[in-house]
């Protein structure tokens, strides 16, 4: 959209006139700068056709064979991309796709102004003495709750449901959730990924952050409470998958 009705674009160091009237200018390079490093990649601020944006970079994995890891960060690009755009479509809150460049394996996306993640917020109240089972945060597990039966009920499994992979914007209290990195995000009917979803997510938050119980409690039940029939199944479903994870845990 913002291309067709700029003249001009910036690629890495070269400032293209498209109209063609005028020749090549090189320009500084864009400036970056970096929010985070994982493992799979690295996540920077930077100013693109003007604006904020964040550019999610995926780096070669050595230990893979080099067309297996082409073939797979392309596939993840791709879910990411589709599943952000999915959300949107359906009034989940997530991060605009501004593009998705295969050759240089990045994704340039909005950037969520002065966002904080979940786990922070938690961490946050935590050194403020608010208590997990307190007013404020069972909100938020309702939330958390709400949005999960949304994504669910329109068939996207997100894949890397953590604290980390949700956002907060101010004011943080009565901020929506909005949804980030679906690299591992699949479209999917079945009870048992939305299970392993959830699963995942309940691990998560009782290992990343204390005394948090009644707050997965509360989220489960909302996100049984709000997602119908399929969420029902879901939660079912959430039962057997706990209980394959426990007998995994003792026999290995
Ligand atoms: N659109 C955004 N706006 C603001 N901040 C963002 C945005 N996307 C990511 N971030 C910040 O960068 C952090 C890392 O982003 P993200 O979770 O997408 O990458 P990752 O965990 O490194 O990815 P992956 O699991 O795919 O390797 C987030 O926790 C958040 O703090
Ligand atoms: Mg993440």
């Amino acid at each position: 959209m913002i291309r067709s009705i700029l003249p001009i674009i910036i690629i890495g160091e070269k400032k293209i006139d498209k109209t063609r009237k005028n020749t090549i200018i090189r320009v500084n390079k864009m400036r970056r700068e970096l929010v985070t490093q994982g493992a799979e990649g690295r996540v920077y601020n930077a100013e693109w056709l003007g604006g904020s944006v964040i550019i999610k970079q995926r780096f070669p994995k050595q230990y893979r064979h080099p067309d297996l890891d082409a073939h797979i960060t392309r596939e993840r690009m791709k879910a990411e991309a589709r599943a952000l755009t999915r959300c949107r479509i359906c009034g989940i809150k997530t991060p605009v796709v501004f593009d998705v460049d295969f050759e240089k394996n990045e994704i340039i996306l909005e950037n969520i102004p002065q966002s904080m993640t979940v786990r922070n917020y938690i961490y946050e109240a935590a050194k403020n003495n608010i208590l997990m089972d307190s007013e404020l945060m069972l909100d938020l597990a309702e939330k958390i709750g709400q949005v999960l039966a949304k994504l669910h009920s329109n068939h996207i499994i997100h894949g890397d449901l953590t604290t980390s992979n949700m956002l907060l914007v101010p004011p943080y209290e009565s901020s929506d959730i909005i949804l980030i990195d679906f690299g591992l995000s699949s479209i999917d009917e079945r009870a048992e990924d939305k299970a392993v979803d959830l699963y995942v997510l309940e691990r998560a938050i009782l290992s990343t952050h204390p005394n948090t119980e009644p707050f997965v409690a509360q989220a489960l039940s909302v996100y049984e409470l709000s997602g119908g029939k399929v969420a029902k199944d879901v939660i079912k479903r959430l039962d057997e998958v706990k209980l394959r994870g426990r007998k995994k845990l003792c026999f290995g």
